[in-house]
């Protein structure tokens, strides 16, 4: 049996009246610290201190038509640490959807084969016409430039970790999001996500053609938060807590001709060091473009304690095993029955995380 509080967050959170996650606007204040809560309580299993098979016989397909890294692996990743296992299939070229199938017909299928469904899909909506297609638990896992609600998820989750280090509430808090903020989906979700605190201080920081959606920035405003626009990070910068920076989206550019970020839009060491806070954290959702000109987020910062990307990354496990835990109804059986780790693991995981021992 499981709690009534349980079923009450899947149902507080669902979809259509589904188990499913396709956009935060699915989450008020409550069912979102509900669920971060229970990504808290992760931590152990995430950490790979601690065992669980409450998923054991079920299987999750993950079905990817465009490039991921991160999000694939951690969601798959996630639905094994709850013992669950994991069909993946990639691209276009090696689905049926080469061969003109339908979304109503892939989905439906698929949902004979597996427990659950993460999809990434170049359309924005896309996402949510799978969902209509079946009765099974869905995740969007990225809809063109539309919304990456578990990205969003993680990066709120990371937040709220950091600023509890440093002692911040997250109400009126400074947040600078600089980049590409007219196609980034984890920008999209993650300001909406956000603006269900109080009193926050957006500083929107583009370059000409790649400003953040209007209706976003009005629905900020609306919501009682300040919004500031700045075409350049330097003077922006100076005040923030948060600084989430953003890959240039190029691949979803319709008319905009923008190659790279202008030079002065990179984040780096001397940019940092000149004007940032002290205790501010610096994001991203990843990956960062290393080559050469792109100038997204700079490697010169990799051992300043305030990137936090690695830590962000290291949170999608427990953020994603509480949103399958929360879609599949076993957020209370999971511990119940945890066992210690067998297999022995490095003290930590990344060569240079040392750098950041103690704050994480
Ligand atoms: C992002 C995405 O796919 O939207 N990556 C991710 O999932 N962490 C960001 C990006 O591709 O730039």
């Amino acid at each position: 049996m499981q709690s009534a509080a349980s079923h009450d967050l899947a149902q507080r959170i669902s979809y259509h009246g589904k188990p499913q996650l396709i956009s935060v606007d699915q989450f008020d204040r409550g069912s979102v610290d509900e669920l971060l809560q229970l990504a808290t309580r992760m931590e152990p299993i995430a950490q790979r201190r601690q065992v669980t098979r409450v998923l054991e016989g079920a299987v999750l397909g993950n079905l990817f038509f465009e490039a991921s890294t991160r999000t694939r692996v951690s969601f798959g990743a996630a639905f094994c640490r709850l013992g669950g296992a994991v069909c993946d299939t990639t691209g276009f070229t090696f689905s049926s959807m080469a061969k003109g199938e339908s979304i109503y017909d892939t989905s439906r299928v698929m949902s004979g084969y597996v427990d659950a469904l993460v999809i990434r899909h170049p359309e924005k909506g896309s996402v949510a016409e799978f969902a209509q297609a079946t009765n099974i638990p869905v995740i969007n896992g990225g809809d063109g430039p539309g919304e990456h609600p578990s990205q969003a998820l993680l990066d709120l989750y990371t937040i709220q970790k950091e600023f509890s280090r440093l002692c911040k509430p997250l109400d009126g808090a400074d947040i600078a999001i600089v980049g590409d903020l007219k196609y980034g989906r984890t920008v999209h979700s993650l300001v909406k996500l956000l603006s269900l605190y109080r009193k926050l201080h957006f500083r929107l920081i583009a370059p000409g053609s790649l400003e953040l959606p209007l209706e976003l920035v009005e629905l900020l405003r609306e919501r009682e938060h300040e919004v500031t626009l700045w075409q350049s990070p330097a003077e922006a910068l100076q005040q923030a807590d948060v600084i989430y920076t953003t890959r240039i989206q190029k691949e979803r550019f319709v008319d905009e001709k923008m190659e790279a970020y202008p030079q002065e839009f990179q984040i780096n060491a001397a940019l940092v060091n000149s004007v940032c806070k002290k205790d501010c954290i610096i994001m991203h959702p990843l990956p960062r473009d290393a080559r050469a000109g792109a100038n997204d987020l700079a490697t010169d910062l990799n051992h300043d304690p305030r990137l936090a990307i690695f830590r962000q990354t290291d949170n999608g496990i427990p953020v994603r095993m509480a949103i399958f835990a929360v879609l599949l109804g076993v957020e209370q059986l999971v511990f119940r029955d945890l066992k210690p780790a067998s297999w022995r693991g490095p003290e930590r995981v990344g060569p240079d995380d040392a750098a950041f021992y103690g704050i994480s």
